[in-house]
């Protein structure tokens, strides 16, 4: 998949999977802003993307800080031109207890950085898309959008409510040459999913895949999603998690 002349935008593309996707855009041919709280892992990121001859630069932005995400937009459209591309992907898993025992600022922190940070992608995204002529956004959401996570209500409740953000704008700019689509990652072998240690292997070994996944594995299906290919694809959930959900 090609995405020459195409210009994009990852929110969380220090590590894991958002560093995947914007590898995978800038290897395409696109140039991509690459978004990031943490600005040691976005300057090793965008590096390693230099080196391998594909265009990015590094913006420093915390999602839930709504003038951040918007500077960070209206930069991709003056470095770039204009925006056709943007993945919503920055996220944390939060502290685990059961509902009763949340803390209620970390109840806030995750559902501020896992929804509200995509709220504001899209709303400071879609209109700069629809000044470049259409476009294509795709939010990252969870296996755990689906099931509810034991000790996790904030993480699955910001992911379910990333879907259904997501159907609604797609609703919105269907007839706009604008496709919104969730892509929901089964466990993939991340910094995140790591800092979850002997609970990842647990999990491993329910998967009738045999295995976690990889970052590259779920940046493919975001690939997809953002390539012409599938034009007649909006408002659609793409699990990507070795079967976990059969
Ligand atoms: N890894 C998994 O198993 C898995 C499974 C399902 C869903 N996901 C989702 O995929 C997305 C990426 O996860 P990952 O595993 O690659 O995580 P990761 O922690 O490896 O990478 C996430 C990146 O986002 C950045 N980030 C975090 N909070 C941010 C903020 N407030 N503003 C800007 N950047 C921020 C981090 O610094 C990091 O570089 C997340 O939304 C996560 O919920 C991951």
């Amino acid at each position: 998949m090609r995405f020459d002349g195409k210009a994009a935008l990852v929110t969380g593309a220090g590590n894991g999977i958002g560093a995947a996707i914007a590898s995978r855009l800038a290897c395409g041919g696109a140039s991509v802003l690459c978004v990031n709280c943490d600005e040691q892992a976005l300057a090793r990121m965008v590096e390693t993307v230099h080196q391998d001859g594909g265009l990015a630069i590094a913006y420093v932005a915390d999602v839930p800080i709504h003038q951040e995400v918007k500077e960070a937009v209206a930069l991709a459209v003056a470095r770039f031109g204009s925006l056709h591309l943007a993945v919503n992907n920055a996220g944390i898993g939060g502290s685990a207890a059961p509902l009763a025992e949340q803390g209620l600022e970390d109840w806030h922190r995750v559902l501020n950085v896992n929804l509200n940070g995509v709220f504001y992608g899209m709303k400071y995204q879609i209109p700069a898309i629809l000044a470049s002529g259409g476009g294509v956004i795709v939010n990252i959401a969870s296996m755990w959008a689906h099931h509810g996570m034991r000790g996790r209500a904030h993480y699955t409740a910001s992911k379910l409510g990333v879907m259904g953000l997501t159907r609604a704008a797609a609703a919105d700019y269907a007839g706009q040459q604008i496709r919104i689509n969730t892509v929901c990652p089964g466990v993939i072998d991340t910094p995140l999913a790591r800092s979850g240690g002997n609970e990842t292997e647990e999990i491993a070994e329910m998967i009738p895949a045999g295995r976690i996944g990889r970052a590259e594995e779920v940046a493919v299906v975001v690939a997809f999603l953002l390539s012409d290919e599938a034009s007649y694809v909006t408002a659609s959930e793409y699990d990507v998690d070795g079967g976990i959900l059969h």
